[in-house]
């Protein structure tokens, strides 16, 4: 793929539909992820992040604000279309019943008019041998399940992937497995990547750029090293928001 696509995320506010607790869960977010880049979302839990993933494929719309595809609107775009082009991964593999095959046609009768991949050597590209095609996608390990959502949302040739903390839960060999495909991915085909995490050494090992969010807001978006380095000089308290945001979740 040679085309590569720039996000962009223009003065977001998101605002929590419960009524009974009225918050504002993103408050006036900006920030662009830099074509064919890898773009670490990264902050502690609660922070918004995945609450700004699912507004970039319109799982839901924000109150104010745009998000554009290079100069487009996202919400001028037919949402199935919109889907197409930009694949959420999700924290929890979801599989259809059925073999890891059938999980991959599902896919590919989406892509309709779309010019999708086909199922063969499709698997390699996740790092599974293509005897997994048989097997039945929910008796898989969460790892493995893994693999075959990123497989799934490939079928389509996304611009932009948008992964919600995909190693979660998984060991670390098997994550570092992943952190290496999304790589390979975004090396091999261009496409643009937003990567959630709340690993500020997942974020550095992978990401190009980074965009750092805290209780809604948009803290700083930089270039990875001069990241780094703003870190380091403890210009914010990165190292205990983290590790605030790790405890949270042990
Ligand atoms: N549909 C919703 N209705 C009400 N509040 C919500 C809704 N979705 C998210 N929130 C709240 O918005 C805040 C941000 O949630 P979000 O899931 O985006 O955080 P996160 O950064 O992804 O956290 P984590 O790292 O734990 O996944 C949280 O306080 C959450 O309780
Ligand atoms: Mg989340």
């Amino acid at each position: 793929m040679s085309h590569h696509t720039t996000i962009r995320i223009e003065k977001v506010t998101l605002h929590s539909r419960e009524k009974s607790s009225p918050k504002t869960i993103l408050d006036d977010i900006s920030f662009t992820s830099p074509a064919g880049k890898i773009t670490a979302l990264l902050g502690p839990s609660g922070a918004g992040k995945s609450s700004l993933l699912r507004l970039m494929c319109r799982l839901d719309d924000p109150d104010e604000g745009r998000i554009f595809l290079d100069e487009k609107d996202i919400s001028d775009i037919p949402v199935l279309e919109l889907r197409l082009r930009v694949g959420m991964v999700f924290q929890i593999p979801v599989m259809f019943p059925g073999t890891v095959r059938h999980n991959l046609e599902i896919a590919q009768k989406l892509c309709r008019t779309r010019e999708c991949m086909s199922t063969e050597g499709l698997l390699d590209l996740v790092d599974l041998s293509d005897d997994y095609l048989e097997r039945q996608a929910e008796n898989l390990s969460v790892g493995e399940k893994q693999r075959v959502q990123l497989a799934r949302v490939l079928v389509s040739r996304p611009e932009v992937l948008l992964l919600d903390e995909p190693t979660s839960g998984l060991d670390v060999m098997s994550a570092e497995r992943i952190v290496n495909l999304i790589k390979r991915i975004n090396k091999e085909t261009g496409t643009s990547v937003v990567l959630v995490t709340h690993l500020l050494e997942q974020a550095s090992a992978l990401a190009d750029y980074v965009a750092l969010v805290s209780e809604g807001r948009l803290v700083r978006e930089a270039e990875m090293k001069g990241f780094l380095k703003w870190a380091k000089m403890g210009k914010f308290k990165l190292a205990a928001l983290m590790s605030e945001a790790r405890n949270e979740r042990n």
